[in-house]
């Protein structure tokens, strides 16, 4: 083992075993220390799902990045592994970037990631760099990197061109999807194939960004999902729209549509995949019971900076989002939690009144919690809301205003301390006047799961864990069914 892999293992082992309750999420990921960003390597392998993480344990803030791990067996309560890879080797001696893993046929397991290293010049070449390992412990290909820009058609950039996402194909040959800048400055995903994981070559252009959706892309995923082809990327320096499905800078889409006879993506839309504050570089997985489950990084480029307050004394920054269930339907992305989260339910309170003015009610408030929140509002209703996370000084507040079916999520009294973006809207569909919210509480961070899980909105959250109360409000009235569990 290289010096500054045993290095960053002892480092890590020494600070983990000495972390306290609370001092993370009950259910989400973090990074056993120091800093974490995109979801990496996400897959089923050895008999339990394996997550690993853009990490630097020695820092609050990116810096040479190396893989975390983790391993779990209900996507919810996780274990620390050692950290996989360090930037050790020259293909990779400015940073081990984003990537995916796969378990090759012969049972060992493929890490495919950006090898980052300096030119001359002091640009960052970008190639696509591997290495073979247990579950545990990896070893670089002699060979890193193993996909070089030279493999790429002319015009294409070698300073960005990263973030491979692998999977296994029927015949056991393995194909993978990366980003790269294009003759006209935007993104586009380009399909490698290759039999051993080792030699590789050129196959196509799946899709390109024009300038239209971002100009660079990151961290792309693709596969199959209800008989479409779904194309995910995150595109950089995106521009807000009118209709509030974009935000200005760093976002990420779906598209989806079908192959034409080139293998050509033929878009039938470009949907947002999440509404909220923090949410980027989401990476998916098939698990082997058929579900597309997808999880993503909890925080933002944006808003990344040390959220808490200093006197908070922190040891990680960054996590994951709850992985979520995937679907499409009547041209609608769908998300839901992993169902894995119903066997942690506990507690259970239900509440069912019609509510004008404001209230909290018996048995409902908490920080670790799962709640489905419905509304009917009467015609009078001007606005409904749910503060979350509150007590005198402190609330995340949920907001629904009828008259334009628009939903708010608001952390500016959330104690955040930093100029970042605290408010996102997007419109909201209400079948038969109804509005459905599943709302996911744990400790630093709400996720928010409207009606089918058309629209879901996500935060983090740096709020002290006293303020706990949850009340609801109305401007007018409205039918209030409230459904809440703890969660073991
Ligand atoms: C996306 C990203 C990736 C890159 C990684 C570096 O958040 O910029 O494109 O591989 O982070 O940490």
């Amino acid at each position: 083992m290289s010096e500054k892999l045993n290095k960053a293992r002892e480092y890590e082992r020494e600070r983990l075993a000495t972390f306290t309750e609370g001092e993370r999420p009950a259910y989400h990921l973090t990074p056993a220390i120091g800093w974490m960003n995109d979801p990496n390597g996400f897959g089923f392998y050895g008999g339990r799902f394996h997550l690993f993480y853009q990490y630097n344990p020695y820092d609050l803030q990116s810096g040479p990045m190396h893989w975390g791990h983790a391993a779990t067996d209900d996507l919810l309560r996780w274990e620390h592994l050692p950290c996989a890879l360090a930037p050790d080797a020259d293909a990779d001696s400015a940073g081990c970037w984003s990537g995916s893993a796969v378990g090759l046929p012969d049972g060992r397991q493929l890490l495919i990631y950006t090898g980052v290293r300096r030119d001359e010049n002091g640009g960052l070449l970008q190639a696509q760099c591997v290495a073979f390992g247990d579950g545990i412990d990896y070893e670089k290909a002699a060979s890193n990197p193993v996909i070089g820009a030279d493999l790429l058609p002319e015009g294409c950039s070698k300073f960005d061109f990263r973030d491979p996402k692998v999977w296994l194909e029927e015949d056991g040959s393995l194909t993978c999807v990366t980003v790269n800048r294009v003759e006209d400055g935007g993104g586009a995903a380009q399909l490698f194939r290759s039999e051993d994981g080792v030699h590789w070559r050129y196959d196509r252009e799946l899709d390109r960004s024009r300038n239209e959706y971002g100009d660079m892309w990151e961290c792309p995923d693709f596969f199959e999902l209800d008989g479409k082809a779904v194309l995910i990327v995150s595109p950089m320096n995106m521009c807000a729209t009118k209709t509030n499905d974009f935000h200005d800078g760093n976002g990420c889409i779906a598209i989806i549509g079908r192959l034409d006879e080139n293998g050509k993506m033929v878009r039938d839309s470009v949907l947002p995949i999440d509404h909220g504050i923090s949410f980027y570089a989401p990476q998916t997985m098939l698990a082997p019971d058929g579900r597309r489950i997808m999880v993503a990084w909890m925080h933002s480029w944006e808003g990344c900076g040390m959220p808490f307050r200093p006197t908070d004394n922190p040891r990680w920054n960054g996590q994951m989002t709850i992985p979520r269930e995937l679907r499409i339907e009547g041209g609608k992305l769908l998300q839901a939690p992993v169902r894995e989260l119903d066997a942690l339910h506990t507690d259970r309170v239900s509440h069912k009144l019609t509510l004008s003015g404001e209230t909290e009610l018996d048995g409902v408030r908490g920080r670790v919690l799962d709640m489905t929140v419905k509304i009917k509002p009467s015609e009078d209703c001007k606005a409904f809301s749910i503060a979350l996370a509150s007590d005198e000084q402190f609330e995340t507040a949920i907001r629904f205003d009828p008259a334009s079916s628009t939903l708010e999520l608001d952390r500016t009294l959330s104690g955040m301390c930093r100029d970042y973006t605290h408010i996102r809207r997007c419109r909201v569909d209400t079948p038969a006047g109804e509005l459905k919210l599943r709302i996911l509480l744990d400790r630093y961070s709400v996720e928010l799961f409207v009606g089918d899980g058309e629209r879901t909105l996500s935060a983090a959250l740096f709020t002290p864990q006293s303020a706990d109360a949850i009340r609801f409000a109305c401007d007018g009235e409205t039918e209030l069914e409230v459904e809440k569990f703890g969660l073991k």
